[in-house]
Parts: structure tokens; sequence; C-alpha cells
């Protein structure tokens, strides 16, 4: 009886690990919506805006003391937080999604954490929890809701740091822990914080930080990223959980080679990450504009940073450069999220789209064109050649290749009327009468002539 009731349990448990399985989202599946999503919201905010120093790292390099940084605490005072006009404003803009700093390497958090006394409902003059609001707010206008987590935390008694830091422990709660170990007390807490935050807020994306301070093992990455699922199954998560993230995440330098896989590059209007009012290095928003039609056009996603000043408004250079992006956006909807990446290099000077059946070309003009635009290497007929936001249709001609032999040629392509040229970038929208058919070829002799 023992042993049929044991083969029955064992039964049962090897049946349930199958359902588990099945269950389980795919990787791909889990990145669906953020492989369309092109436009994020990255949201430094923190003490830091305080003094407008660097986040976290001005510690770090004694440029203040820890002492005096954890003092602009008493100013953080989010008085004019309005978490709905920021979800409406990045609506607005087109954005998809929105990423927080619920914790940066300084330790404090934006929450209220059980875990942690440093946090800015017991430290600042905000006194509330400041994450569920913009939660709500995003998932009011439909955006989805992301939180950045730094794994290392400078502030905690257990995480060694490099410059100089009084005793913290008061702020860091730690019972019943004798037996283990400084570290293990410390992946500990992150691991409490992490699942604070994934049952109170239900994130739809994680964006980890600071993992390049310890090893894998180290931050027992593997086990980290099975909880987060167990947690929320449809999580995604960046690259900075070592090799256990969902997708790559490229920063300030846009990358020059398409990288592989889902990913998304993260980049500052200016060149501080929060509220820094004396850098006033701010990129025109021409680069910004461009800078998202070469993202998008190598299929990634631009993650966008403001750093809210500390009563929560945003800066205007900041609000104003949303803007731009947005009209911009706006203009050329059809080509921004009805498509993915575009032509591999060679075939056209410049970022180009492609609609996602593969039937319509977006061509990326960031300079007005001389003489004739070119397309090269397109086997397909073309139906009709236009430019977008104005409806301008262009003229077009082949010339040269030998379409009999499948070598077709170039297209050359009349160019826009001077008024029709967008400031920014302008799209040109080539349709062809089917799914696109390249010439990947490097030429060889037309054998048959007409
Ligand atoms: C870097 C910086 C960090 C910043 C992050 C954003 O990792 O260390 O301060 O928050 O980039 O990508």
């Amino acid at each position: 009886m023992k042993g049929i009731n044991t083969v029955l349990i064992i039964l049962f448990l090897f049946s349930y690990q199958i359902n588990a399985q099945e269950t389980k989202l795919t990787k791909e599946e889990r990145l669906e919506w953020f492989k369309d999503a092109k436009l994020g919201i990255f949201i430094h905010w923190g003490y830091y805006g305080v003094k407008g120093i660097g986040e976290s790292w001005s510690m770090y390099h004694k440029r203040i003391s820890y002492e005096d940084y954890m003092l602009q605490g008493k100013e953080f005072t989010a008085e004019n937080y309005k978490p709905d006009e920021w979800a409406k404003l990045f609506k607005k803009v087109g954005a998809r999604y929105a990423v927080l700093t619920t914790k940066h390497h300084d330790g404090v958090a934006l929450w209220d954490t059980k875990f942690s006394k440093l946090n800015v409902r017991e430290k600042t003059p905000a006194k509330k929890d400041l994450v569920q609001p913009y939660v709500t707010a995003l998932r009011n206008e439909g955006l989805k809701v992301g939180l950045y987590y730094s794994l290392c935390d400078w502030s905690h008694p257990d995480y060694e740091v490099v410059f100089p830091r009084p005793d913290t422990r008061k702020n860091y709660p730690q019972k019943n822990q004798k037996f283990l170990s400084p570290w293990q007390r410390f992946i500990k807490f992150n691991n409490n914080q992490l699942k604070e935050l994934s049952t109170n807020f239900n994130p739809d994306l994680y964006w980890f930080d600071g993992d390049w301070e310890k090893s894998s093992e180290q931050w027992r990455a593997e086990s980290l990223k099975d909880s987060l699922l167990a947690w929320n199954p449809k999580v995604i998560v960046n690259s900075r959980l070592k090799t256990h993230g969902d997708y790559s995440t490229p920063e300030q330098g846009i990358p020059v080679v398409r990288p592989e896989g889902a990913w998304e590059f993260c980049m500052t209007m200016n060149d501080n990450w929060g509220y820094y009012p004396t850098d006033t290095n701010y990129k025109p928003i021409s680069q910004i504009v461009r800078t998202f039609v070469e993202v998008i056009a190598s299929g990634g996603n631009l993650l966008l940073n403001i750093g809210p000043k500390p009563d929560g408004t945003i800066a205007e250079e900041q609000v104003e450069r949303l803007e731009a992006l947005g009209e911009w956006i706006k203009k050329y909807e059809t080509a921004v999220f009805n498509s993915k990446a575009g032509l591999p290099y060679g075939h056209f000077y410049g970022p180009t789209l492609l609609s996602k059946d593969e039937t319509k070309i977006y061509l990326c003009l960031f300079d007005a064109p001389k003489n004739y635009i070119s397309l090269k290497g397109i086997q397909n007929k073309v139906k009709s050649i236009k430019v977008l936001g104005n409806n301008q249709t262009l003229n077009f001609e082949r010339n040269g290749g030998a379409a009999w032999n499948n070598i077709p040629g170039i297209l050359r392509i009349e160019i826009p009327n001077q008024k029709n040229l967008d400031k920014y970038v302008t799209i040109i929208e080539v349709e062809l009468q089917d799914e696109l058919k390249l010439y990947r070829g490097h030429g060889n002799a037309v054998e048959l002539n007409q």
C-alpha cells in the first residue's frame, strides 16, 4: 500500500511539473509587446536632484560625503508629483512603456519597503510611496510598467563600498539572521525587496543595474530570474542580470552594428541621468529624432531618459524634447509602429524600416537629397512612391541591371519638393507589388544578353 502511495505521489509531482512547463511562457512570448514598443521613457528620480549632482556616483567618487548625500532627502518633497500628467505626456509622445528608478545604487527606495528604513516615506517630506501612483497612472494610460532596481546597494551594511560610510545598520533592520553570512544576508534582502516589488506592483519589466560589481554566482542570478518568473510569469528582464536577461541594453553610445535579438538603447538628453540643472549640454531635437530613427531601423527601442526635479516636475528642456519627438512620431506613426528593422546595409544611404508584411520600405532621409534618391537591389516591381506626411507622389525609374538575370539595378527616385521635407527626418514610402525580394549579390556577368 505504502509503495502504491509513493508511486502515485511521484506520478502526481511529475505531471504537475509537465503542466507547469507547458504553461510557462517562452522568452519570445514574454518579449512580444517589447519588440513592438519602439519608445520607452527612462525616469531617474532621486535625492541627487536636490543638489543637482551625479546619481549615486557622486558619493562613490567622493565628491560628496555619504552623510551630505543623504541629507538631500530632507528636500526631496515630491510636492508637485503628478504621475497622471507624466503618464499622459508619455502616451502623447508615443511611448509604450516607462522605467522608473525604484532604487538606485544609493539604496534609497522610492516605495514604502518593509525591508529598509531608507525609503522616501520614512526619510523625506514626501512621506509616501511614490511607486504605486506611478504604476497606477501608467496602467490607466495603457502603458507598460518598468521598474529599475539596482542590484548593488551602497547603503546596505552588508554590501562593501569603496567610500567612507557610517554605520547604516539602523536603516536595515535584520531579524533572525544571526546564522547567515553578510553576503547571504544581503542576497536575502535584495530578494525580499524584489518579491515586495513584484507582489505590490506586478511589473511588466525589470531593469536591473550594477550587476558588474559581482559575479553571476554571487548575485544568484539564475535562481533570481526563476523567482522573478515565478512571482510574475510575464515579466521581462534587461541584460544586467549577468547572462540571464531577455534583451540587451546598450547605453549612451548608439550601436554601430545591429545587436542580435531584442534590444533597447538608453540615452540621456543632456549628460546626466538625474536632474542636474548646471548640465545644459542638451542634445538638439534633431539628434534625438535621428537617434530614435536609427534605433528602430535596427530593430531596437529607444529608452529616452528624463530626470524629474525633487518636487516631481519635469524640466522644460526635457518636456520640450519629448513633445518634439512626439510630434514627429505622430506625423510618421504608420511607418514607426507598423514596421520592423529595415534593409541590411548596402541598399540605401540611410536608415530604413520595413512594414511588418514586407510590402513597404520606408526610406529615412536625414538630409535634403540632391539630384535623385537611389535605392538598390530591390527585385520587386514598385507600385508607388510617396512622401509620408503630405502624400506627394514621386516619380521613379529603374535604371541599369539585368532583370532577366535577376540583377535589379537601381531605382532612381525623384527628390521631394523642398517644402515637403521634414525639418528633422523625412520618410519616403516605397510600396512594392508583393513581398520584398532583395538582391544581395556582388555582381556577375550577364551571360545571356537581350
Ligand atoms: C549606468 C549608471 C547608472 C545609470 C544607468 C542607466 O549603469 O551607473 O547610474 O542609472 O547607467 O543606464
